[in-house]
């Protein structure tokens, strides 16, 4: 583990919190860099809150349903997050557009991980929507966030082949193990102040690329 002061997180999540579980554990095994300061559901039944709770985090639940108007959610959300000195909120299935006044608190400091390939399905019920485009690949995108819809620049993606027989369950299924490995590193990499970002480019600096395609479904091996 360095000894360099570690990045201050909170995760805003709605439903189950498989990603805020695997961030937790990779803090917890050292290979993060980072401290989860707070956990915050707009969902009172939310998974996220028990894991949070379990693992001894401080967690909340900010319900928007008592609230008027998406900016006084979100200004609720934004003083939370400023008592605990937040530095890089993540966003881990947070199921609520974000406002300009919730960005410009946090400036190209607000992640998110959507479960397709970005900019290809945005949205909702993105699994099934690549199912019924016929599309050979699927994936996860970890990009900051904007004011779009799954719309901010993009810090990493895991391709995942879709096969024949996948149906929404198994392909969420595959896509979300990869989830889970791509999210907790782009926070590493932002807590090791290697996230350059110029325009919509950004760039992981001291990262070797990857120069191989790949193909689905994959072509036969043939003699020359
Ligand atoms: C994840 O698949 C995440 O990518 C998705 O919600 C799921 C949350 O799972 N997020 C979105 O669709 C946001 N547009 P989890 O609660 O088990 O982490």
């Amino acid at each position: 583990m360095s000894l360099k002061q570690k990045l201050c997180l909170a995760v805003l999540a709605s439903g189950s919190g498989t990603n805020l579980q695997s961030i937790i554990d990779q803090c917890r095994r050292g290979l993060l860099n980072a401290e989860i300061k707070l956990v915050i559901s707009n969902n009172p039944d939310a998974g996220a809150l028990e894991r949070a709770e379990r693992a001894g985090i401080n967690n909340i639940c900010i319900n928007h349903r008592g609230f008027d108007t998406r900016e006084s959610f979100d200004q609720a959300v934004v003083s939370a997050l400023k008592e605990v000195k937040t530095e890089l909120v993540v966003l881990a299935g947070f199921m609520r557009i974000i406002s300009p006044l919730f960005l410009q608190a946090f400036p190209q400091r607000i992640i998110n991980i959507h479960p397709a390939l970005l900019p290809s399905f945005p949205g909702l019920h993105v699994q099934q929507k690549a199912i019924n485009y016929g599309a050979k690949f699927s994936g996860c995108t970890v990009h900051l966030v904007d004011g779009g819809v799954d719309t901010g620049p993009i810090i990493v993606q895991a391709v995942v082949p879709i096969l024949d027989n996948d149906t929404e369950e198994t392909l969420a299924a595959r896509i979300l193990e990869q989830e889970h490995k791509i999210y907790p590193q782009a926070i590493q990499w932002f807590a090791e102040g290697r996230v350059k970002i110029t325009k919509r480019q950004v760039k992981i600096e001291n990262c070797i690329n990857l120069e191989t395609a790949l193909i689905n479904p994959p072509l036969p091996q043939r003699e020359k």
